[in-house]
């Protein structure tokens, strides 16, 4: 039996890909190798985010030319919006490199594995969702599921709309047939996935389609016990998708809303289309419908042209609002965006070290003050498998998405009452509580 190995870089939509990259390889008779030495294709999905994610591939990729050298007939593919970004000059820059393909063409990889070709090939269209192809999940009871691919926004520092094309929105009936599909199977928590996942269903005809009304569909699925979605955006965040999380049992308390900068003149070079006061009302409504709402962002400092001042002013948003976390990115210049073009104001390489380390602090001083709230309340956890720094206890989800390790005896996919005894900016521990512990 032929095997292949997948290396996946990026975010949870590459990791979604991965997994069905991996389901299409299975159905065509493909085994999975737990090394690229003894694969017959060795793949990489790979992400082009920011440049520290170039350079982490294309160390990997080393890997691969020695097998290739060992293994002449070894087939080297590499997908993703890395491949995307750079199309044909994929094989100028790494000849053995054998088939390239970009985030919309998965699927073409299926082909040239079964075609004679000889010759080097590369895909590079916008079309087809890997949301269709077949399924190999990681996690037994989690699953993403993609509902919209592409991105018709233009921020200034993103790649992302280069490498993943317009957005396109999967039919509503298409997604609650694979939820129901998902939960016959023992999936309790799905992830609904885009790169605006609040602009859902506008593109689709004849029937435009609300975020809110996927919401409430995949909420009346039997079986799925808990909702997320990533990311949206805070100009599509309206009452209707912040009531839901009020009123829909399974859609999580956990928001993830990403601010990019607390300055309103930073957030208009980034061509975010929300000012500072937008993305602060957006936050007062979210705290108004759903007041123990978790709130996660992500933030780029050191984008040309921010001053001391506009920094103070991210700062400022950071300790007013109070995230339950937040990712925290040094800019950096991506090939073909309008960021990557300014020459003024660049920010020195010691000054964005300087904000980072300020806004860290006080991201996790605030992070760490938070998860204080839930100390002494019993949550529902979702248990994910033992925890990962002590065996002897358990790992397992908050609705919050906090990470919870916990003392006590319960099985992978079970929803268990966990007692919080502690609680630092990152994790949460707990015991089960006695009660619960006879019965499971
Ligand atoms: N679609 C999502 C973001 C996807 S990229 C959204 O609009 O929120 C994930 C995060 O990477 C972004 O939120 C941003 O904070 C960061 N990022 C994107 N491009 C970047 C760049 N050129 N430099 C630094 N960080 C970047
Ligand atoms: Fe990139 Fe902006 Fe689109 Fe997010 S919304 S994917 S940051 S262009
Ligand atoms: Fe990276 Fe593409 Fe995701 S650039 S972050 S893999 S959308």
């Amino acid at each position: 039996m032929k095997r292949y190995h997948v290396t996946t870089f990026g975010c949870q939509m590459n990791e979604h890909d991965s997994e069905r990259l991996k389901g299409m390889l299975e159905s065509l008779g493909y085994a999975e190798s737990q090394d690229r030495e003894t694969a017959d294709v060795i793949l990489f999905n790979t992400c082009s985010i920011r440049e520290a994610a170039d350079n982490r591939f294309v160390a990997h990729l080393g890997v691969a030319r020695r097998v290739k050298r060992e293994r002449p007939d070894v087939v080297v593919g590499v997908g993703g919006c890395w491949a995307q970004s750079v199309k044909e000059d994929v094989f100028r820059q790494f000849p053995f490199v054998d088939v390239a393909f970009g985030p919309g063409q998965v699927h073409k990889l299926a082909e040239f594995l079964t075609s004679d070709s000889i010759t080097a090939q590369g895909f590079f269209e916008f079309e087809g969702f890997t949301g269709r192809l077949p399924m190999h999940r990681a996690r037994e009871h989690q699953a993403w599921m993609q509902i919209s691919v592409g991105c018709n926004l233009r921020c200034s520092y993103c790649i992302v709309p280069s490498t993943r094309g317009r957005e396109v929105s999967r039919p509503l009936e298409e997604l609650i047939v694979e939820a129901q599909r998902l939960a016959a199977d023992g999936v309790r928590e799905v992830t609904l996935l885009g790169q605006n996942v609040n602009s859902y269903g506008r593109d689709l005809r004849p029937e435009r389609r609300a975020f809110s009304e996927l919401l409430t569909a995949i909420d009346a699925v039997p079986g799925i016990d808990r909702i997320r979605y990533t990311s949206p955006h805070p100009k599509d965040m309206r009452e209707d998708v912040v009531r839901a999380h009020a009123e829909l049992p399974a859609l999580c308390e956990h928001i993830h809303l990403p601010l990019q900068s607390g300055s309103s003149r930073i957030l208009k070079a980034m061509r975010r289309t929300y000012d500072r006061e937008r993305f602060l009302d957006r936050v007062a409504l979210i705290r108004e419908h759903v007041p123990d709402c978790a709130l996660t962002t992500d933030i780029i400092v050191g984008f040309p042209g921010e001053s001391d001042r506009d920094f103070a002013q991210t700062l400022e948003v950071v300790e007013e609002v109070g995230f339950d976390g937040a990712f925290t990115f040094v800019f950096s210049p991506r090939r073909g965006t309008e960021a990557a073009g300014i020459t003024d104001g660049v920010v020195a390489h010691e000054t964005k070290v300087e904000r980072m380390e300020r806004l860290v602090e006080a991201v996790q001083r605030r992070a760490a003050e938070r998860a204080q709230r839930f100390v002494g309340r019993t949550l529902d956890v979702l248990v994910e498998g033992p925890s990962r720094t002590d065996p002897s206890r358990l790992r397992g989800r908050t609705r919050h998405n906090k990470v919870v390790n916990f003392a006590g005896l319960a099985r992978p996919g079970e929803i268990v009452p966990v007692q919080i005894t502690t609680a630092t900016s990152q994790t949460l521990a707990g015991d089960l509580p006695l009660v619960a512990r006879a019965a499971v």
